[in-house]
């Protein structure tokens, strides 16, 4: 607990940082306030009033170890050591890429990022230079990083659904990058053939998240990735998934092992630096050699795989394919998705959860389970931020992401006690929504 509230730190953080945040979404429209966070450790953080939160976000899924695991901070001691920034390889960035290459099934050599936004924003561009095409084909819901390539007809609502693809998701998208997107709607292979029919010739490249988490953790129906995998190679088109959020979410080879369909190319993410800034572009090798100094795509940036993130992506990836991490995971998660599911039959709210290892979704107030964006325009965003808004008051943290639905999650420090925990304050919510 510090002197200053947080309802203090909110009105001081606005004068110096827009909306007092460093990220746009960390204002929680269901709390009415950004949470300023004191500490965090395993799978709780503590606010500055002293408020104790059982952590569903994690980081929107960076936080798969828990917050403070002993292996990132003995990490994050080694690199001090080390020297922090030499701007220079060492040979644990061999050592990571090593690991990485046997563990993601498309991986036989990786480019390391910070972000995913920077990941995909690389590997677009190094997938154009491979094609020569600057079309992309997207998915509607799907969501693949802030900057301008992919910012454009991700989640547009219902009265730009009859162009997506014009639908910019920011001011000062230039309109003119809007003619490199097509978009098609997720799990239907007839949409997405036309799609590739209509541009033949233009489209390089088709991007999408293999689960979408970024719509409530929509699963791909079965047969579809297969079906993608077919048409892609059909239409000579690069396949690339992107892992950003799916990559050590079911396992340690992401949900191109889950599902066994490998794509041309991946991000990874999120996770991969146990809590630091570490993502990864995985493809062959012949692809992989386009980058420079081999190849003519440039990739390159002062804090480019900083030693601290490496050392604690070695120490997440040691973690991660122990004998046991996996099976835990699937313990915890296998016991919570019961109650929740049994909790969301008994609520009588029409809820669906669906999920993907330590991750899942919540859409509310649609009948049917979606398969596609399009299916969760009904979706009500005032019940998802009041359910947001009275877990908190209840010791369990949802990030709201507006109201949309989108992904929440757990980590290996969740134990099955926590999750009852959660599952009791879920229960005790939805029956005063419902
Ligand atoms: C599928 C996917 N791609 C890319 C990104 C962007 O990653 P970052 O937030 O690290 O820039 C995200 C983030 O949520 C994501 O879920």
């Amino acid at each position: 607990m510090t002197e200053v509230s947080n309802a203090q730190w909110y009105e001081r953080g606005k004068t110096v940082l827009p909306g007092g945040v460093c990220s746009s979404t960390r204002l929680n429209q269901g709390i009415g306030s950004p949470v300023y966070v004191a500490r965090a450790d395993g799978a709780r953080f503590t606010d500055v009033d002293g408020r104790e939160y059982i952590d569903m976000s994690c980081g929107h899924g960076a936080a798969l170890l828990g917050h403070n695991h002993p292996a990132i901070h003995e990490a994050l001691i080694q690199a001090a050591e080390l020297g922090i920034c030499c701007a220079a390889d060492m040979p644990y960035h061999i050592q990571l890429a090593e690991m990485l290459c046997e563990m993601i099934p498309c991986a036989e050599k990786i480019r390391f990022t910070n972000s995913g936004s920077e990941a995909t924003l690389h590997a677009i561009r190094l997938c154009r230079a491979v094609s020569g095409k600057d079309k992309i084909l997207r998915f509607t819901g799907h969501f693949h990083g802030y900057h301008e390539h992919t910012y454009i007809g991700g989640h547009p609502p219902r009265e730009a659904m009859d162009a997506p693809s014009k639908y910019r998701e920011s001011a000062g998208i230039p309109e003119p990058l809007t003619q490199f997107i097509v978009t098609a709607p997720f799990n239907d292979l007839g949409a997405t053939r036309k799609a590739l029919e209509e541009n033949i010739g233009e489209i390089g490249t088709v991007i999408l998240e293999p689960v979408n988490f970024n719509t409530a953790g929509i699963p791909p129906q079965p047969g579809y990735l297969e079906g993608l995998r077919e048409l892609t190679r059909e239409f000579d088109v690069i396949l690339f998934f992107d892992e950003v959020q799916t990559s050590f979410k079911k396992s340690a080879g992401g949900a191109q092992q889950d599902f066994g369909v490998i794509p041309d190319i991946c991000t990874i993410g999120k996770a991969l630096g146990g809590g630091l800034p570490l993502s990864a572009i995985c493809g062959p090798d012949q692809m992989m050699d386009r980058f420079k100094p081999v190849g003519d795509v440039q990739h390159s940036g002062t804090f480019n795989a900083p030693l601290p993130n490496i050392l604690a992506g070695l120490a997440f990836c040691k973690a991660v394919t122990s004998r046991s991490f996996y099976p835990d995971l699937a313990v915890v998660g296998d016991e919570f998705y019961k109650g929740l599911d049994k909790i969301i039959a008994d609520s009588g709210v029409p809820l669906h959860a669906p999920r993907h290892g330590a991750r899942f979704g919540l859409v509310m107030g649609v009948e049917q389970p979606p398969v596609c964006y399009e299916d969760t325009l009904d979706h009500r965003k005032d019940l998802m931020l009041t359910f947001v808004g009275e877990c908190a008051k209840r010791g369990v943290y949802f990030h709201d992401y507006g109201g949309a639905p989108c992904h929440h999650g757990f980590s290996s420090a969740h134990t099955t006690d926590d999750m009852n925990i959660v599952l009791d304050v879920v229960g005790a919510v939805l029956k005063t929504i419902s």
